[in-house]
């Protein structure tokens, strides 16, 4: 089948610059593409998209930062997601900061308005702008999103072509350890699941993407999307992220999470995010987090540990 990558360049969902260089053309896409244009799947590269900048963006409500320019980018990035999931494409985007889950998302539920939402990440991303402690977008995606939440989010400047496309039951997290208390508050008032770092200690992550399948696709089969901040791995294993926070993801739970969804044979729109080269102290720190990247997307796809195998008439 055809995957479409897309490069979203976008770093205003927080405050430190670099998380757009990850996937911005050249070398690193050149290593994202290697892997699996072997696994039998059609790429098409729909490059790095060129954002409008918007000059004057001044904070709203002295706190939100950049809320125009991150309107204004998603916007632009919710166009292209859905012509390419129209286009039959699954969508790939490789980011950028994860405020653009609100593009991805919005994009992808217009052509699958069932779709359902797999949110691996240390973080939950559900603040409001009137929750959030830090004013960045990247740590409220999720609140512009969720229909039940709407009589508590107010309007941002660049925000009113928001459709709120996914209702509570449609998300589930996993990774979680680092929730702030009105997020912890939103998780148990909207009965909003999810499976923290405690719960993968506790059942193992066979269990928890069983419980997560039965979840979501438990009744019925629909359209998964996988919204994979780096951040959810361990800091050991992805340094070069902006909020790295400790007791995170295995590279063997990583690799399984994303083997299982490979194998249900419902992925259809995968955001990498929060990749951040600048904030690695060495190049191997950096080239160690962009490989980790790499493989969540192979594997995503279908590459496997145990290996592929050519189909043969008859063993040579
Ligand atoms: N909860 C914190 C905040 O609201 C951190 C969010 C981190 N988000 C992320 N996508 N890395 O700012
Ligand atoms: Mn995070
Ligand atoms: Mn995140």
């Amino acid at each position: 089948h055809s995957v479409a990558v897309i490069g979203a360049p976008f770093s205003q969902g927080q405050v430190r610059t670099g998380t757009r260089h990850f996937g911005a053309g050249g070398n690193n896409m050149i290593t994202l593409v290697t892997p699996y244009s072997l696994l039998g799947c059609h790429l098409k590269d729909f490059g790095d998209l060129n954002f409008t900048p918007v000059p004057k963006d001044d904070l709203y409500n002295n706190l939100i930062v950049n809320p125009r320019s991150v309107g204004l980018a998603n916007q632009e990035l919710a166009e292209v997601v859905s012509r390419a999931v129209a286009g039959g494409y699954s969508c790939v985007t490789v980011g950028g900061d994860h405020s653009l889950a609100i593009g991805t998302i919005s994009g992808h539920a217009r052509h699958c308005p069932d779709l359902g939402v797999i949110w691996v990440d240390a973080h939950a991303d559900i603040n409001t702008p009137l929750t959030t402690a830090s004013g960045n977008l990247h740590g409220q995606p999720v609140s512009f999103l969720l229909r039940e939440l709407q009589d508590k989010v107010p309007q941002l400047p660049g925000f009113s072509w928001i459709k709120p496309c996914i209702s509570s039951p449609s998300i589930v997290y996993i990774g979680l350890r680092d929730v702030d208390p009105p997020e912890h508050f939103i998780l148990k008032n909207y009965d909003i699941q999810y499976f923290s770092m405690r719960d993968i200690d506790r059942l193992g992550i066979q269990k928890v993407m069983e419980q997560t399948f039965d979840l979501l696709i438990g009744k019925r089969q629909r359209p998964i999307h996988l919204s994979f901040d780096i951040d959810a791995f361990d800091p050991t294993l992805a340094p070069a992220t902006g909020t790295p926070v400790v007791g995170g993801l295995t590279y063997r739970e990583g690799m399984y999470i994303t083997e299982e969804i490979h194998s249900t044979g419902l992925l259809s729109a995968l955001d990498l995010v929060e990749v951040n080269p600048r904030l690695a102290v060495s190049e191997e720190e950096a080239k160690a987090t962009a490989s980790l990247a790499v493989d969540v997307i192979a594997s995503s796809f279908g590459q496997t540990r145990e290996g592929g195998h050519v189909v043969y008439d008859q063993l040579p």
